[in-house]
């Protein structure tokens, strides 16, 4: 599905991704965990053509992406759940969801509101009147509504409470199930252990550390070192 080539990516003259390599099949889940400022956002805006990599490549779905625009990228079939959720504050929870769709699509409100029927309920309310876990279900049913074959998704779990954590993380096996690729960049290792079958670990700019889920979670070290965790 993806296959990310050691891309370098910079902000001006700063460096910021240093070869990174990595891919996701179809129908896998896989995480990129890593601190703050470690290049994650950077990541996934360099795969959907925000800061195209000035080195390697991008191939999505057997074509190379690299230097395509974003609006091609999503309409290839590239979702993305931003980091913050940036749900449109005046916008209803509908109008949220239309700005994204396309009435022939696999997706379609219909389909959104039986996956978070609480968004169902609060239609009609404001974007920035729902709480930080509606705005994630909102973010990333509005994602879904691009009808994406792999899902880009941006610290999802982000000030969120662990109950709603758990909502999301079960929404995303959910589609996952389905056959949906997911690539999900996280600090959380709990989280993103539960989840994903394979997990990287991105430190500086670098994958230092690539392994099963599993493994990440008994791997005391790598814990400590690169994701603040532990003794
Ligand atoms: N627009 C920008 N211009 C210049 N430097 C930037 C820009 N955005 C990010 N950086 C720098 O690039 C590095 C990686 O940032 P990035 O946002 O990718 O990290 P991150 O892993 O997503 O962090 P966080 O967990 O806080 O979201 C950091 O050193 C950051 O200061
Ligand atoms: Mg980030």
């Amino acid at each position: 599905m993806l296959s990310v080539q050691d891309i370098h990516s910079y902000y001006g003259d700063s460096h910021v991704l240093h070869g990174v390599s990595l891919t996701v099949a179809k129908g896998e889940l896989v995480a990129i965990l890593g601190r703050n400022g470690m290049g994650k956002t950077t990541l996934i805006r360099a795969l959907i053509g925000f800061t195209p990599p000035r080195e390697g490549r991008v191939v999505f779905k057997d074509r190379d992406v690299t230097s395509l625009p974003p609006f091609r990228a999503v309409e290839m079939g590239m979702g993305l759940v931003p980091q913050g959720r940036r749900i449109f504050p005046s916008l209803s929870v509908l109008e949220n969801l239309k700005v994204a769709g396309n009435a022939k699509a696999r997706w379609n409100l219909d389909r959104v509101f039986s996956l978070f029927p609480r968004l169902a309920a609060r239609k009609a309310h404001a974007g920035d009147n729902l709480s930080g876990g509606e705005q994630q279900m909102l973010a990333i049913g509005r994602a879904l509504m691009t009808n994406p074959d792999l899902l880009l998704l941006d610290e999802p779990t982000e000030g969120l409470a662990p109950m709603v954590v758990r909502e999301v993380a079960k929404t995303l096996e959910g589609l996952r199930r389905e056959g949906l690729s997911i690539l999900l960049v996280e600090q959380s290792v709990p989280f993103a252990t539960r989840i994903a079958d394979r997990v990287h670990v991105l430190s500086r700019g670098r994958i230092v550390h690539s392994c099963s889920a599993a493994e990440l979670l008994a791997n005391e070290e790598v814990k400590s070192r690169h994701l603040g965790l532990g003794s």
